[in-house]
């Protein structure tokens, strides 16, 4: 019985029910099971097989052990914190977990992802000294979505191939997008936000659909309502299913096959419309602009896999943007009384706020070779992660660090302070699409007379120490449209 007294801890916590409702299930089944079947058979077969229940016990604290163990041999002289896996467990669950380590340790300390040995790092100027000053000891922490893609994933590729594609997509990638760009994404944004008008409704599906169909058009050039279009996007709704941390299956590397063909053809197309477009290029048609021999397969799978983990990035950005949209009723209030001319500067901070509180989270590396850093060992196939969250909501720069305010400090969003979308070689190069569409989709947010959201806490994420943090899956958000 001392297991489901151990695991009942977990069941019966409403925060982890609530931060994790799908495994609150699984759990809660498992306990009452382990529970029926000890009862029963300490009713009926007491004395023969209570014994034999030990063994699978066993095996799982076996299993625990060896984790810890394989964890700690190579452990000397690296930083403070504990290696044990069910520690790292109950950090999933828990924001401020790293933010407490750190309060004890100081600014390295060492925990255990999945059986995986990791260092935490504090600081931006810090991480920035660790990444950039020991590039050639430090590798990718590749997620297994990229061993389908053809030459590996822009973030995980071998310097040799980035130095290519790296430049390639930045600059096919960069702003300005024409005012066609921006009108179509606003409509987009004005159809998505007007379902939610009246009584309270889950935002995510229209947010999912909202951010795809955006990527759609500016990464692809692909409009709803036409053939490829609409192909693509329903492609792609069942490509949003493949886990980024699983390689492809059979379905979706199917799925994928038939997205690159699409996007073949449209970039044909695309160019062959040339200046009759009403809409400027996409970065589709920009990569074949910049050289006529690409898009490659090693383009179209990049976009692809682009397109899906945006989707995923950019639609929980904007469920933050809509959660604090209507949780912080006074600043709202002062940007949409603020002159016209203030509007665009007001909802770019508005942004870059809700960025450096609510969805900037980490940059990981995995150790290639060893090195020593601060007086440290961080040994060869640990894990390294630059915990930017906790490094802004520790800044120096800004007072009260961890609160949601429209920053006025000159330092607040420069670069060396805040970095939301990563930096050096590998820093984000979505940046600009990701603003034309957080922007759009302020702007209307701003000719709402109101906006209400119930449910949105505990925060959740899923049971992987990469994934981000969001609002509840239960929001409910209802909006009161302005004239
Ligand atoms: C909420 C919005 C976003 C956030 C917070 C974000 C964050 C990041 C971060 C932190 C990195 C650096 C990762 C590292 O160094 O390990 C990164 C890289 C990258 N992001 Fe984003 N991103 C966002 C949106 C987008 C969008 C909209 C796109 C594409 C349309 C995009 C495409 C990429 C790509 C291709 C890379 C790898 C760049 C390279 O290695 O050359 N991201 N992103």
């Amino acid at each position: 019985m001392a297991v489901p007294a151990w695991m009942g801890r977990f069941v019966v916590s409403r925060a982890f029910a609530g931060t994790f409702p799908r495994e609150a299930r699984w759990a809660g089944c498992a306990w009452l099971t382990w529970c029926g079947l000890v009862l029963a058979l300490c009713y009926w077969l007491p004395s023969q097989t209570l014994p034999w229940l030990l063994l699978p016990v066993a095996l799982g604290w076996g299993l625990v052990a060896v984790c810890d163990w394989r964890s700690r041999r190579d452990s000397r002289r690296t930083p403070p914190g504990q290696l044990s896996l069910i520690e790292g467990i109950r950090a999933l669950g828990e924001r401020d977990f790293n933010l407490r380590q750190f309060a004890q340790c100081g600014p390295l300390f060492k925990m255990s992802q999945f059986g995986t040995p990791t260092i935490c790092v504090l600081g931006l100027e810090r991480i920035e000294r660790l990444i950039k000053g020991h590039s050639e000891f430090l590798g990718p922490s590749t997620l297994p979505i990229s061993n389908g893609v053809e030459g590996s994933f822009l973030r995980y590729m071998p310097a040799e191939t980035h130095a290519v594609y790296g430049r390639l997509f930045r600059r096919a990638m960069s702003g300005p997008f024409g005012s066609g760009q921006t009108a179509a994404i606003e409509r987009l944004c004005a159809e998505q936000l007007r379902l939610l008008v009246g009584p309270p409704a889950s935002p995510f599906p229209r947010l999912q659909t909202l951010a795809r169909r955006a990527l759609n058009q500016l990464l692809l050039g692909l409009e709803p309502g036409t053939r490829a279009g609409d192909r693509f996007d329903e492609l792609a709704r069942g490509f949003a299913t493949a886990g980024i941390g699983w390689s492809l299956g059979r379905r979706d590397r199917e799925s994928l096959d038939e997205m690159r063909q699409i996007l073949a053809q449209q970039v044909d197309a695309e160019e062959a419309r040339g200046g009759d477009s009403a809409l400027s290029p996409s970065v589709l048609l920009r990569l074949r602009q910049q050289d006529p021999q690409m898009p490659d397969r090693i383009c179209f799978d990049n976009l692809i896999v682009m397109h899906r983990i945006a989707t995923g990035n950019v639609s929980s950005l904007l469920g933050w943007l809509l959660y604090r949209w209507g949780t912080e009723p006074e600043i709202v209030a002062a940007l949409q009384q603020a002159p016209e001319s203030e509007g665009v500067t007001g909802l770019r901070t508005f942004l870059s706020e809700t960025l450096r509180t609510s969805q900037s989270e980490y940059l990981y590396r995995r150790v290639v070779r060893e090195f020593e850093f601060e007086g440290y060992r961080f040994p060869r196939g640990w894990l390294l992660r630059g915990c930017v969250w906790e490094s802004h909501r520790t800044s120096a720069v800004v007072t009260g660090p961890d609160r949601f305010r429209l920053r006025q400090e000159p330092l607040a969003y420069d670069r060396r302070h805040f970095i939301p979308l990563g930096m050096g070689a590998h820093a984000c190069n979505g940046g600009d699409i990701n603003e034309l569409i957080c922007l759009a989709f302020l702007g209307r947010l701003w000719h709402t007379r109101a906006v209400r959201v119930t449910h949105a806490t505990p925060l959740q994420r899923q049971t992987r120490h990469w994934s981000h943090w969001q609002p509840n899956q239960a929001l409910l958000v209802s909006l009161e449209m302005g004239p």
